[in-house]
């Protein structure tokens, strides 16, 4: 239970570095929590018009779930894995720094699924990369991805995955909550529309 207890503060210190807040900050754009949906993610940075710290953010957000995983598996081992993965999308989406007020989860949803079950990611990223270039709504897009990833980890990887990554899709909806009001009313922003 130890290690576990260390995956998951492993995985919550590295989940918890908000890259969208610190690139923007660096670069001295307005705050990144004033602007569009005021989301520290790779989809608000965009909103900003520089779309390199947007990829930077997609990529660093991802990268830390990953390392968390990969991390944590060669250490502490396969169930560390899972715990570490939880930890990342949880200091994510809650970061103690920001008191708690971090992203939606999206990018590290991906990088966590990667180091946990990459062929779930690559599911997550087809579905992504459809439903964006179908209805330019990066927020659905996420909302449909999450859903493929874990019906995906259920008929590959089995029932253990597929549990993490549906808790993992179930807070990462939950924290869509505003997104999904806007996209029933039609109000929803699209991809790169300045906010
Ligand atoms: O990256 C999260 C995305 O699904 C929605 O972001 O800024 O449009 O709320 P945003």
């Amino acid at each position: 239970a130890l290690v576990l207890v260390l995956a998951l503060a492993l995985g919550y210190l590295l989940g918890s570095i908000p890259f969208g807040l610190l690139l923007t900050r660096s670069a001295g754009t307005k705050d990144i929590r004033s602007i569009g949906s005021g989301n520290i993610g790779a989809t608000n940075v965009l909103r900003t018009g520089r779309k390199d710290l947007a990829a930077a953010t997609l990529v660093l957000d991802a990268l830390k779930g990953t390392a968390a995983v990969l991390i944590a598996r060669y250490f502490l081992g396969a169930d560390a894995a899972l715990a570490a993965g939880l930890g990342a999308f949880v200091g994510h989406i809650a970061p103690v720094w920001l008191r708690f007020r971090g992203g939606k989860g999206v990018a590290t949803f991906l990088g966590v699924t990667i180091g946990l079950f990459w062929p779930a990611a690559i599911v997550f990223a087809v579905v992504w990369l459809g439903a964006a270039y179908l209805t330019r709504y990066s927020s659905l897009s996420a909302l449909m991805a999450s859903v493929a990833t874990v019906v995906a980890a259920k008929a590959l990887a089995g029932d253990r995955m597929a549990l993490l990554l549906a808790l993992l899709a179930v807070l990462l909806w939950i924290k869509h909550h505003a997104n999904i009001r806007r996209l029933l009313d039609g109000t929803e922003g699209k991809i790169g529309a300045k906010g």
